[in-house]
């Protein structure tokens, strides 16, 4: 029988619906992102992510019907975000999932945010368990060993600021323009990434844990040193700090991937998340996949950050293992994907990074 989900999401600043068939197919994909509300905050506030999502997400689950052509009779069941994230806008989303559930007798299923990413390269190219999945963006750092829609092993992760988030505070640093990640990118172009000698964080220390907090202060004092000395920065100058940032982040992360897959081999190595889109980092990771003997795999970018598409799907992988939630259904700030796993300190900019 075919399956058909409404997937709902709204754990950080983007308020998703999505219908999809479990063949792959995506019927719809509404996403409504929030960059304008929170820009002048620096990051995202929660209570007005909140309230954002409680006045967009019945007009998305609308337009993500109307999209694929169907009304609620069409579907066979609603996956829901159910954390980890900001609280509020996670219960903004269950509550209405819930409500459509009761009044349409649909079948239930809250799904982990972090299932919707690391299932995605099963939606779009239906590769089969088990895969590493390295999930880099603003609030997420992690490497998953993935051998069933609810077999995840956490390998490592960052110890303390997601990638993306340091990218955007190396930009906010040197004047750049945010998201930082796109606008350091374009800087390291004309950039010289060996002209500052920037630490490679963790490297010394074995297993796949990152850090990146450090690397972002290693960029402000060198910025610091530069204005003391010069007055100011050069258009050089910043791009050659932009190159060796990014050089440096791309080295650590090919490293420490290149232990994962060592230490848990997997046929396929993808990738998710905003981070991913980095085409040094890219290619870094491509090598190191090559020479594992691993499929390299970037699902859509589209796919790779926040959207709805990715929680009807984790929906209907656990659906057809038997998954189904009551009206109990609690929304769940912090929710490792890995219960085994020790507990990540800190949380991001854009939420849990559990
Ligand atoms: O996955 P995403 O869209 O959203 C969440 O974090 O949830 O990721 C956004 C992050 C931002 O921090 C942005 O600066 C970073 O991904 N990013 C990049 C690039 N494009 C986006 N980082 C490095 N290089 C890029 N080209
Ligand atoms: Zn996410």
């Amino acid at each position: 029988m075919t399956l058909v989900f409404l997937g709902i999401e709204s754990s950080c600043d983007d308020t998703a619906a999505a219908v999809v068939r479990d063949d792959g197919s995506i019927l719809s994909s509404v996403v409504a992102g929030q960059n304008d509300l929170h820009a002048a905050f620096g990051g995202v506030v929660p209570e007005i992510a909140a309230r954002a999502h409680a006045e967009r997400l019945d007009l998305c689950v609308e337009a993500a019907l109307d999209e694929a052509g169907l009304d609620l009779s069409g579907l066979d069941g609603i996956a829901v975000t159910a954390g980890p994230g900001l609280i509020g806008g996670v219960m903004a989303g269950v509550m209405l999932a819930k409500g459509i559930a009761a009044g349409s007798g649909l079948p239930l299923v809250g799904v982990n945010h972090l299932a919707g990413h690391a299932l995605t390269p099963r939606l779009t190219d239906g590769i089969a368990y088990p895969y590493l999945m390295l999930l880099v963006s603003g609030g997420h750092c992690q490497f998953l060993h993935v051998a069933g829609p609810d077999r995840f092993q956490r390998l490592g992760g960052t110890i303390d600021d997601a990638p993306g988030e340091a990218f955007d505070k190396v930009a906010r640093l040197l004047g750049l323009a945010q998201p930082g990640g796109p606008a350091v990118e374009a800087e390291a172009q004309t950039g010289d990434a060996a002209r500052f000698a920037l630490p490679r964080p963790l490297l010394d220390r074995p297993g796949c844990d990152m850090s990146f907090s450090g690397l972002k202060t290693a960029v402000l004092r060198l910025r610091d040193d530069l204005s003391a000395r010069q007055g100011g920065l050069t258009r050089q100058d910043r791009a050659d700090l932009c190159a060796g940032f990014q050089s440096a982040v791309a080295e650590v992360m090919a490293e420490k991937t290149r232990r994962a897959l060592s230490a848990h081999p997997a046929p396929v190595l993808a990738v998710a998340g905003g981070v991913a889109a980095n085409a040094t980092i890219r290619e870094a990771l491509k090598i190191v996949a090559a020479e594992a003997g691993a499929r390299f795999l970037a699902p859509p970018l589209r796919l790779c950050t926040d959207n709805a598409a990715m929680i009807a799907w984790a929906g209907i992988e656990a659906f057809r293992l038997g998954r189904r939630d009551g009206m109990d259904l609690a929304g769940r700030p912090r929710w490792p994907l890995d219960e085994a796993a020790v507990p990540m300190l800190g949380a991001g900019r854009k939420g849990a990074k559990a």
